[in-house]
Order: structure tokens, then sequence, then C-alpha cells
């Protein structure tokens, strides 16, 4: 059953029949819509996710939109298990043309109760892991003659607020290594793009709401209302509009764009 902020609709072109797409992140929130969005266009979707069982529920929501589907437990932390992830994946469909890097976790404590095990799985698991699935991804889509890397990135690797200096550190980290593969790959006709989406109706903010709200004396919901006023659009975005994006650097329309970190927040950090 597609829940309707996962997917769009009325989708009117098929960019990725034949295309390989590998997604990390991607049992639920914009890991997921972006394997939905791939499946719909008819890329042949493996979706990796440290959740097994989820990621195993999306490939089969992709098979039902007529992809073909795959489903990998996978750690991002884990450079063996990534290595492994892309192999797999390459000697299946014969190659690899399309990695979106979406795996991710928040925490959010004020600086002086940062705990170093919080710091450092957030940075193990938000530039690490993407650092490994980058390094992976590398001589698959040389080996294509060109391809695409997204990096899922954030508003936070922007801009900050208080209590998220592991959160914040990781994207804007991530930012530097996707602007410095981006260098290195494009003489091969790899684009390297980051996106950095503003609040997104997912698992992950609705838990961020819970932790932030908390701290504030709001509640989730009271906290999203408030997110909702502070973006000039008045709205939280839907996994979905991330995946849109995702898709466009993926495409042809963006071959000439690279080393980009795209600002998919509804004007958020412009106001
Ligand atoms: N939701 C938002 O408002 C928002 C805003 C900006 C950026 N982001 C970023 O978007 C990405 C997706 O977030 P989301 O909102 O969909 O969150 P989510 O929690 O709904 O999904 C994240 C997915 O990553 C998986 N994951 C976590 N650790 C992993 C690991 N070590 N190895 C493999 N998979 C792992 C989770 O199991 C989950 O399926 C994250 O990188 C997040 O930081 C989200």
């Amino acid at each position: 059953m597609l829940e309707p902020q996962m997917v769009r609709m009325d989708i009117e072109s098929l960019r990725f029949t034949g295309k390989v797409a590998l997604i990390t992140g991607a049992a639920g929130g914009i890991g997921g819509a972006c394997a939905l969005r791939f499946a719909q266009e008819q890329a042949r979707v493996a979706c990796l996710d440290i959740d097994g069982a989820g990621a195993e529920a999306m490939a089969a929501q992709c098979r039902a939109l007529g992809a073909e589907a795959i489903a990998l437990t996978c750690d991002v932390k884990d450079a063996a298990a990534v290595n492994a992830a892309f192999a797999e994946v390459a000697a299946r469909w014969d190659g690899i043309d399309i990695v979106v890097a979406a795996a991710g976790v928040y925490t959010g404590s004020p600086l002086e109760a940062v705990p170093d095990a919080e710091w450092l799985d957030t940075l193990a698991t938000n530039l690490t892991g993407a650092f490994y699935t980058n390094r992976a991804a590398a001589p698959y889509l040389r080996q294509r003659g060109g391809g695409s890397i997204i990096n899922i990135s954030s508003m936070a690797g922007k801009t900050s607020w208080p209590a998220s200096a592991e959160y914040s550190a990781s994207k804007s980290g991530l930012i530097g290594l996707t602007r410095s593969v981006a260098m290195e790959l494009a003489p091969y006709g790899v684009t390297v793009n980051a996106i950095c989406p503003g609040n997104t109706l997912t698992g992950m903010v609705r838990r961020v709401a819970a932790i932030v709200g908390g701290r504030d004396g709001l509640d989730a919901d009271a906290w999203l209302a408030q997110r909702t006023r502070d973006c000039p659009m008045g709205r939280i975005a839907q996994p979905w509009e991330i995946a849109g994006v995702t898709a466009f650097l993926a495409s042809k329309d963006s071959r000439y764009l690279t080393g980009q970190a795209i600002e998919v927040d509804g004007g958020m950090v412009m106001a």
C-alpha cells in the first residue's frame, strides 16, 4: 500500500529504463521515496538499509510499480559490507548508474552533553558511511562511462542551530566530500551533487520534533507547526519532493551540473 506522501502519482516520463540505481537508507523516508521514484521511472532498484526487513518491504513496493528491485541488509558504517553490496548489485545487473547516499541518523544534544559515542556514531553514519558509499561507487560509475551520485546532506549542512553540533558537522562535511568527489569524477562523466533538504515528513523528523520540541517545552506536533510557520512556503516537505530533485540530478537534464549542494527546503535557509 503506497503512502501518498512517498510517491508522486502523476509521473509522465520514464527516464531510467534499464538504469541501475543503488540507494542507501532505502527502508523508508527520503531514501525510500527515492527508491519508489526510480522504480516508477523503471530503473532497476537496489534498496540498502541496516533495517533489512524495511528494505525488503520497500523493494516489494518497487516491484509492485513494475520495476525490478532487490533489498540488501547493509550497515554503511561497515566498509566491507558496503563494498560487498556494490559488488552484488553490479554482478546482478551488469553495472551501476545511479547512487543515492541517504542513510543517516539524527541525534541532537546540547554541546556539553554530547556523549563521545553519539558524536562518533553520527559522524560514522552520516559522513564516513557516505564516504564509503561514494568510494565504492566510483569504479562502477567510471566503468560505465558516466553516472550520478547524489548525497543527501541537510539544511543543517549550510546553516545550523543549537544542540546540533555532531549532525551539522556531519552534514557540512558531506558537502565538502561531495565537492571533492565531483572534481575527481568529472573527467569520467560522473556528476556528484548534494541535496540539502529542509524539514521533511519522515520518521526522522518526527523523532527530531520530539527531541528538540521537548527541550523547548513543545510536543512534537507543536514543534512541527512552529517549523511550518518558519518556512517561507508554509509547510513541511513530502519525501517525494526530495526524491523528485534526486531524480533530476540523476537525469540527462542535469549532465552539466556537478559539485553543488542544492537546498530543497521551501526557502528556509534563504529566509
Ligand atoms: N527528514 C528530514 O527532515 C531531513 C532533513 C534534512 C536531511 N535529512 C537527511 O535525509 C536522509 C534520510 O533521512 P530520513 O528523514 O528519511 O530519515 P529516516 O530515519 O526516515 O530514514 C533513514 C534511513 O537510514 C537508515 N539507516 C540509519 N543508519 C544506517 C546505517 N548505519 N546503515 C544503513 N542504513 C542506515 C535507517 O534504517 C532509515 O531507514 C538522512 O541522511 C537525513 O539526515 C532528513
